[in-house]
């Protein structure tokens, strides 16, 4: 049996052993030039994302390096922190990773400030599977040859700044799960081709310059849980396959283009959509009446449309945001299936047709609001006790309104950040408090005395009747 020293000289044997430079250096020489050739090509890393990559110890130790066969370096993950403005690197991406023969996954992740073309190392790497270059200012075409990494199963280049034309070649990558292209400059159509890729969860081209239609092509989707096209140019109708996506799809996001057609019927069938943005398009007509089936649908935004009544009642359990703004509706009463709501937060109604009197109205929470906006609609009365119950309310819109009441007796949240009362009849003096907002409106009421000091211009005041001070005429003495 050995003896306890035998393990103590073990112990210690094994402790030298690592401190000798040559045993320490674990990682291939290749990989290690590789990560250095890219540090040095990174100009600026203020908050030392790279602080531990130094030449002579392990790679595999360094932060973000994750090594597996033969201490070869698999994965690069480097993260910036989005809430610390120092945590961005500046500079290009060094072809050198190439020598990185091992990798297989690439995270970028709100790096910020690395420019250049698409990298085009990964073309070098026959085992590359997860690429995410995400939030950062790569530039410059999205290369053909991006159609022969067959064995991509994520590909991320989102919040860039590439451009021209999503290349058809994407119709190779057949074993992609998530395809995000959004946030960068791309225009021209949907490539027909993505309908090959047919393990997709997660298809993501928002927030570019796309045109033409939405291609037919969703029959081949039967994963899909998210589809994400909103901000682009598309136009003509929501296509007819969309409709096969009925089982999973959780998020459907399609706001901000131009879109034409009704709200298709089989939408109510979409049993699992918890998230539905088909605002700023040229919807017509009525919301159909299938959408009562929607019971778990938290996020509804169907604003700036050209929707008409009746609106469908609702029988969701709980909705959290909902904005129905600017369509045709009239909707009369804010509904039941939303005063009622446990969880709500966010609540957009402005030109509804609303005609309440705001005292009325008792919703079941109010804890947890952060947007109220009931501008453009017949409410009258004082919405004091309501924003009395509010905790933590960022925005208030009433503008255009019949409210009458005193301004000096509204509590201002501490979270109270945009307030518009404009084009009401709200009399009283502007209180000091509003001087912490980023936005306010109480022109055209009945306001009365001096200003307190804020920065809001003459146009936030103008049309009351008797205020003054800066940025209005000096007070009479
Ligand atoms: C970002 O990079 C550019 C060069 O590409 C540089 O001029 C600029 O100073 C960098 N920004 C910051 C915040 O370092
Ligand atoms: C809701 O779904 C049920 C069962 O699928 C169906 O019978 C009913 O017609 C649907 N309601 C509406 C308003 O479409
Ligand atoms: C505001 O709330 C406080 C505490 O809940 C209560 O005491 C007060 O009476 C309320 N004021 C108004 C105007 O509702
Ligand atoms: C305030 O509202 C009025 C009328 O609604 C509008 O004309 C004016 O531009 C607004 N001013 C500011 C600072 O929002």
């Amino acid at each position: 049996m050995p003896s306890p020293l035998f393990f103590l000289l073990l112990l210690s044997l094994s402790t030298l052993h690592c401190l000798t430079p040559t045993a320490a250096a674990k990682c291939h020489p290749d990989d290690e030039a590789g990560l250095l050739a890219f540090k040095s090509g990174i100009t600026a890393d203020p908050s030392a994302m790279l602080g531990s990559w130094k030449p002579g110890t392990d790679c595999c130790t360094w932060s973000g390096i994750s090594c597996r066969v033969n201490n070869r370096v698999t994965t690069l993950s480097l993260y910036g922190q989005l809430d610390k403005p120092s945590s961005f690197l500046t500079g290009t991406i060094s072809p050198s990773l190439s020598k990185l023969r091992y990798l297989d996954g690439i995270y970028f992740q709100n790096l910020r400030n690395v420019s250049g073309p698409f990298p085009s190392f990964i073309f070098l790497l026959p085992d590359m599977q997860y690429i995410y270059i995400e939030n950062s200012k790569l530039s410059g075409p999205l290369p053909e040859a991006v159609g022969k990494l067959t064995r991509l199963g994520a590909f991320s280049v989102e919040g860039n700044r590439f451009s021209g034309k999503i290349p058809s070649s994407v119709s190779q990558l057949t074993e992609v799960t998530q395809l995000k292209l959004g946030g960068n400059l791309l225009t021209g159509a949907i490539p027909d081709g993505i309908r090959q890729l047919k393990k997709l969860t997660l298809l993501a081209l928002d927030r570019n310059q796309l045109t033409g239609a939405i291609p037919d092509f969703f029959t081949s989707f039967a994963n899909l849980r998210v589809l994400m096209l909103s901000h682009n140019r598309l136009s003509g109708q929501i296509p007819a396959t969309v409709s096969a996506l009925a089982p999973n799809l959780g998020y459907l996001e399609l706001g901000h283009n131009s879109l034409t057609g009704q709200i298709p019927e089989f939408l109510g069938k979409f049993h699992a959509l918890d998230t539905l943005d088909l605002s700023w398009n040229r919807f017509t007509g009525v919301v159909p009446k299938s959408f009562a089936n929607l019971t778990k649908i938290f996020n509804l935004d169907l604003s700036h449309n050209l929707l008409t009544d009746p609106f469908p009642e609702m029988k969701v359990k709980g909705i959290e945001s909902l904005d129905l703004s600017y369509n045709g509706f009239h909707l009369g009463t804010i509904p039941e299936w939303v005063t009622s709501s446990p969880i709500i937060y966010s609540l957009k109604l402005a030109k509804c047709g609303i005609k309440i009197k705001i005292d009325d109205w008792k919703p079941a929470e109010t804890y947890f609001y952060d947007y109220i906006d009931l501008s453009e609609n017949e409410i009258s009365g004082s919405p004091v006790v309501l924003l009395n119950r509010t905790n933590y309310l960022v925005g208030f819109g009433a503008s255009g309104n019949q409210l009458r009441f005193n301004l000096e007796s509204l509590k201002f949240a501490s979270t109270l950040k945009e307030l518009d009362l404009s084009r009401n009849s709200v009399f009283g003096k502007v209180p000091k408090a509003v001087s912490g907002l980023n936005k306010l409106n109480v022109s055209h009421n009945h306001l009365c005395g001096r200003i307190p000091a804020t920065k809001f211009p003459a146009s936030a005041f103008v049309g009351n009747d008797c205020l003054c001070g800066s940025p209005l005429s000096p007070c009479k003495v």
